[in-house]
């Protein structure tokens, strides 16, 4: 993997002398301009995420109880996980990328938390001790949703407010403490999606203050840029995604930074993402991308899903045709990556709403994990403790079968 990136990266170098070589052998002025590396275009994802998630507005799922222990799904195919293989020393003088992979595999996100308006608004309030019983579980990161806009002030500087960083550090330190790695994320800037021009100053001076906030932070804190951009941000995003890339690496040259798609960071639109030389050359970037199909199985009657009371339901039971919706999605998404010279991903969201029967469920996610496992995609679970939950906030009790269903 990673002699294919550097092998990518050297090319890319090369690419504009090469093309200078030929132009000036074909052509009297030759060329001065460098070139691009071409990516070959992807046909659009026409699957049910993208019509379904235009209809979605940004509100908690109520929550749920993580149920009792239930039979596990039977006739689920369980690969076994491949890693990424390690890096291996590079014999050329260039730049050795220091490691290929992410440093976490399993994860699970604090939805319904951090990223509501108001801590507990939505039924949860992060408990120290959740750490401890998530990497008791066998998971190794979390995904911490964070509406920074929030408690970011409306006007410049746009100083976020002290009292959510000494919270959000709190919450990361117990992390840590736990042996958790941790994504943290802009979730919910639900503006971006309507005006994102008039709120880019506002985002940029965000990530400014999180990177200067975090830059001490061991590796295994991580940031991603923006959760799911869609609507009006979609064209824009991809040029916007690197003005901040391109600022956050300004004070945190090492930290793993996570980018993505428009259309929600659906996974047949990522291989629409063009990356720069500079992400392409980044030895500390990945990608993410988040699933849910389909989606009228995921979110059936989930009620900020208009319509999604008619899917009422939906079984998922495996069979091969629904096997290759998944597989299909997930092999665009390997593709796309080693196109971009093996770029590390992060499946930072999957999960089915507790409405769908629970073996489904158990079903559905055992084949999601196992799949993304054995393309060497990391994943975090969507999500811990409400509508999508594993884990009871009450009964501080697992929901084992869902629970095996991701880890074995
Ligand atoms: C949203 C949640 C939603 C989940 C599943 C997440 O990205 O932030 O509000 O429940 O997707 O739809």
């Amino acid at each position: 993997m990673n002699k294919k990136r550097d092998r990518a990266r050297r090319l890319i170098r090369i690419l504009p002398a090469l093309l200078c070589l030929v132009g000036f052998m074909l052509l009297p002025a030759g060329c001065g301009t460098a070139s691009q590396p071409s990516q070959k275009p992807e046909s659009p994802d026409t699957n049910a995420m993208t019509t379904a998630s235009e209809t979605v507005t940004p509100t908690p799922e109520p929550e749920s109880e993580a149920s009792t222990p239930a039979p596990s799904p039977s006739g689920t195919p369980t690969p076994s996980p491949t890693a990424k293989p390690r890096p291996e020393m590079s014999a050329t003088p260039e730049p050795v990328r220091k490691d290929t992979r992410l440093p976490f595999s399993r994860g699970v996100n604090l939805g319904n938390c951090l990223e509501a308006p108001l801590e507990g608004a939505w039924g949860l309030v992060i408990q120290d001790e959740w750490m401890t019983a998530i990497q008791g579980a066998g998971f190794d990161h979390i995904r911490l949703p964070v509406k920074w806009s929030a408690y970011a002030q409306k006007e410049a500087p746009f100083a976020i407010d002290e009292k959510i960083l000494e919270r959000v550090d709190h919450v990361i330190e117990t992390a840590l403490a736990a042996d958790l790695g941790v994504v943290l994320n802009v979730h919910h800037y639900d503006e971006m999606a309507t005006d994102p021009e008039a709120h880019a100053d506002r985002l940029a001076a965000i990530w400014a203050q999180l990177a200067e906030h975090y830059k001490n932070q061991p590796e295994t804190v991580a940031f991603e840029l923006m959760n799911e951009p869609n609507g009006v941000a979609d064209p824009v995003w991809p040029k916007m995604q690197e003005t901040l890339h391109a600022q956050v690496r300004a004070t945190d040259p090492d930290r793993w930074l996570c980018i993505t798609n428009g259309s929600w960071s659906s996974a047949g639109r990522l291989s629409t993402l063009t990356l720069s030389e500079t992400i392409l050359a980044d030895e500390r970037t990945f990608a993410t991308f988040h699933f849910y199909e389909p989606f009228s199985f995921t979110h059936q009657n989930a009620s900020w899903v208009a319509g999604s009371d008619a899917w009422a339901g939906t079984k998922w039971n495996g069979n091969t045709m629904q096997q290759r919706q998944i597989t299909n999605l997930f092999d665009q998404v390997s593709g796309w990556s080693a196109r971009n010279g093996d770029i590390p991903v992060l499946m930072g969201e999957f999960g089915a709403y507790s409405a769908a029967d629970p073996i489904s469920r158990q079903r559905w996610t055992e084949f999601c994990a196992r799949e993304a496992e054995r393309r060497g995609f990391a994943w975090t679970y969507w999500e811990f403790a409400s509508g999508f939950g594993i884990y009871g906030k009450n009964s501080k009790q697992f929901d084992t079968a869902l629970l095996k269903a991701l880890i074995p």
